[in-house]
């Protein structure tokens, strides 16, 4: 991986020689100040198992400690790829696997 751009909407980008090889996105969550979504995180099917997923989470955790956010949640169906960083299950909505996760970084505050 030669790159990891970081617009923090609609996504981050880990790239190699140009070619897009995962995206991850994140935003800030309309439910409160300091809340914030990770909305998808994909990595090519050829180079998944490479660490490219996991650097493109810490590249979005990090980035949302620079801002000063609390807490970040997420839907997967994989939660044990999330709890690598304290992501805990916080709503298990049955039915396809869904699982809300959050990872909370720090009291919230308004
Ligand atoms: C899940 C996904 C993002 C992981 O990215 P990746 O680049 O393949 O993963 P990495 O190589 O960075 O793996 C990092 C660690 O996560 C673990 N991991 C990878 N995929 C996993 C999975 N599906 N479930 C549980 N753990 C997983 C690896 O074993 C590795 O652990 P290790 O460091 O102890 O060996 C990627 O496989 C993907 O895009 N999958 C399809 C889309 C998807 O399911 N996205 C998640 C929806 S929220």
């Amino acid at each position: 991986m030669t790159g990891c751009r970081s617009p923090m909407w609609p996504r981050s980008a880990a790239e190699d020689d140009r070619k897009i090889l995962g995206v991850a996105g994140m935003m800030p969550s309309w439910i409160m100040r300091g809340v914030w979504d990770f909305n998808w995180i994909n990595v090519r099917k050829d180079v998944q198992g490479e660490g490219i997923g996991h650097a493109l989470t810490e590249h979005r955790i990090r980035e949302v400690l620079q801002r000063d956010g609390r807490a970040i949640h997420l839907m997967t169906r994989i939660p044990e790829f999330f709890e690598q960083w304290a992501f805990r299950v916080s709503r298990d909505y049955g039915g396809e696997g869904w699982k809300l996760m959050t990872l909370q970084l720090g009291p919230v505050v308004l």
